[in-house]
């Protein structure tokens, strides 16, 4: 996700800053900005692409500054560019600023700074911020931190911010709602703030951090901390006793580990500003442009590779159940290749994290050639897939670092469920259904918390598992996909064979490997399935397999055939899956550990597969 790193203090900002900036870089960006106060004005830079980028513009500028802010950008509103790097500014450009977040009411805002005669020149949300607090900074009596608190009254999202004009040279304003802000102290007078505690460690480990709906005042003579609404904060320093590798991870060992922890906060990004709770609709921006096409469609194809197509399987059950269109899902390398039937009546959806696998691309490509409609599940901002959709949504899963895809996968399970319901409301179904979907949708980061803090019980399963050279994954229908995706996420970060089947699968053939010494995952939450699942396990049981079993709270029945057991909350059956993969995902993690695997990096794979 983007970085944000400020100086103030008696020595040159820039090459701090442009040091925090690359301390930062592991969390993923595709540009980068820095601004800095000097005596004849704000000197500002921002370049496309590597810090390097912007590195080579720095001789040049001849920066002394000793106050500036800096970013690096992961783009979400508007494909990555100079333009659209931060910092941003207002019309008068002497108020500069950078953010991490996202404005959800930014059209809004825009359109009535607009009015006011305001000049927007980019696509993005941040600039929007950056004139209207430049509107409320326009009264001379208004100090920066005021028009700030003002201006971010009127503003819907998440936002972390870092604010400097040359009005008032000796002071950066920052704030925090729902992105994380991080105030360092060196001495006396000299100060940094930073989204990222990697980015300050070097220079000083106490910190104090912002809370959401806090703001802070720096100045050379010190910090003054007040809620949004001008109530003084008291906030005591803290020591940060990481390391700067381990800080990187957020104090995780690996960075798959801290997606999975992350997927309750990427469900809230998927799903924010999305959801229209009283009409039980979903407000899908690209879908909404294209929704006279939408509602003539009688057929979708989902064409995607590995996690991301058991996504999109996921996603064929979903669809077929709750807006009764028929859905092929194809892996991309194969429909490529093949002679697909689709035509102008066809919605072809693709999902992908990266945006640029080449099979993926291909895929939509040659849909194109036939004529469908296609639309875009995409996690990276202005990637080729991105560009080339006729529609999409983002799924705002920010930078994916570990190869294994997890928290990418949790977004793309909760898009398709909007998708889902773009789709049924267009056709059959009901306000109530709608309305039951979001309820359930919107209590999902609370559900997936508590499937999280089972981890070290899950932990205790993989020390009691790791050594089987083989698994079986078995769910049927909505979490027919997930043994696929467990199965998946083992044997790539393990090297443990493992396989997914449709445990209504396991008679026709596999289930002659089954023995004492052979595992078997069973995803068996109490939904309109549940019973054929047990019978599945029954089978196994019978044969002496060792069964785990990922169950719904309360399920004690299920004790009396499993050998361990997960528990999960209770949900809706299509929403099933965003809670039974995080065991997969954990299992997987822990074995993986117990192994020394290289969890982030494992063999033969690249994070993003950009050849056939
Ligand atoms: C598995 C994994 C891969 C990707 C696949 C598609 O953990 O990450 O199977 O899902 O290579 O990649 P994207 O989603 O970038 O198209």
């Amino acid at each position: 996700m983007c970085g944000i790193i400020g100086y103030i203090g008696k020595k040159r900002a820039t090459p701090i800053l442009m040091e925090g900036l690359k301390k930062m870089e592991y969390r993923g960006y595709d540009s980068s900005g820095l601004a800095v106060i000097e005596r004849d004005g704000i000197k500002c830079t921002k370049k496309e692409g590597k810090i390097e980028n912007l590195e080579k513009e720095l001789p040049t500028m001849d920066l002394d500054g000793v106050v500036g802010i800096a970013h690096t950008r992961w783009a979400t509103h508007g494909e990555p560019s100079d333009e659209h790097a931060h910092p941003h500014w207002g019309c008068k450009k002497d108020l500069f600023l950078v953010h991490n977040g996202i404005i959800e009411n930014y059209p809004q805002l825009k359109e009535q700074l607009i009015k006011e005669g305001h000049k927007i020149k980019t696509k993005t949300d941040t600039e929007i911020l950056a004139h209207l607090i430049e509107k409320y900074y326009e009264d001379e009596d208004v100090k920066l931190e005021q028009a700030v608190q003002k201006a971010l009254q009127n503003v819907k999202g998440t936002y972390g911010i870092a604010v400097i004009t040359s009005d008032e040279p000796n002071k950066i304003v920052v704030a925090r709602m729902g992105s994380p802000l991080v105030l360092g102290i060196i001495s006396d007078g000299e100060y940094l703030i930073a989204s990222d505690v990697t980015a300050i460690l070097k220079h000083t480990r106490n910190v104090m951090y912002l809370e959401d709906g806090e703001m802070a005042t720096v100045t050379d003579e010190g910090m003054e901390v007040v809620t949004l609404d001008n109530k003084p904060v008291e906030k005591k320093t803290e020591k940060v006793d990481w390391e700067i590798a381990q800080a990187e991870k957020k104090g995780y060992p690996h960075f798959m580990l801290k997606e999975i922890m992350e997927q309750p906060e990427v469900v809230l990004n998927a799903i924010r500003g999305r959801m229209m709770e009283e009409e039980g609709l979903a407000h899908l921006g690209g879908f909404i442009e294209q929704k006279g096409r939408l509602a003539k469609i009688n057929s979708i194809t989902i064409v995607a590779c590995g996690t991301a197509y058991y996504a999109g399987m996921v996603g064929e059950y979903m669809i077929e159940e709750y807006a009764g269109i028929p859905v092929d899902v194809e892996y991309a390398s194969e429909f490529r290749y093949k002679k697909p039937v689709i035509d102008e009546n066809t919605a072809v959806i693709v999902i992908t994290q990266s945006g640029e696998t080449a099979d993926t691309l291909a895929a939509l490509r040659e849909a194109k050639r036939k004529g469908a409609l296609t639309l875009g599940i995409v996690n990276v901002v202005g990637s080729t897939i991105a560009r080339e959709v006729d529609a999409g949504a983002y799924s705002h899963a920010g930078p994916e670092i570990g190869v294994a895809s997890t928290k990418a996968f949790m977004s793309q399970l909760a898009i398709l469920a909007l998708v889902t319901m773009f789709l049924g409301r267009q056709r059959n179904m009901s306000l109530v259904m709608g309305q039951r979907i979001l309820e359930e949708l919107k209590e999902m980061p609370k559900k997936i918390e508590k499937v999280l803090k089972q981890n070290d019980e899950i932990k205790r399963l993989a020390k009691k598992y790791y050594k089987s050279p083989s698994f079986f994954f078995m769910g049927r229908k909505y979490n027919f996909p997930i043994a696929l995706e467990g199965a998946l996420k083992l044997k790539e970060i393990s090297y443990i064979h493992a396989e997914g089947y449709g445990s209504g699968e396991m008679k026709h053939g596999p289930i002659a490997l089954i023995d004492d010494k052979f595992p078997s995952f069973f995803l068996a939450p109490q939904d309109s399935v549940y019973e054929k699942v047990i019978s599945n396990m029954e089978e196994i049981k019978a044969r002496k397999g060792k069964i785990i079993a990922v169950a719904t709270q309360g399920d004690k029945a299920i004790e009396k055939i499993a050998d361990d057991v997960i528990y999960i909350p209770k949900t809706i059956e299509m929403l099933s899956p965003m809670l039974t993969v995080v065991p997969m995902q954990l299992f997987a993690y822990h074995v993986a550990v117990l192994l020394k695997r290289d969890v982030d990096q494992p063999r033969n794979l690249a994070k993003s597969v950009t050849v056939e």
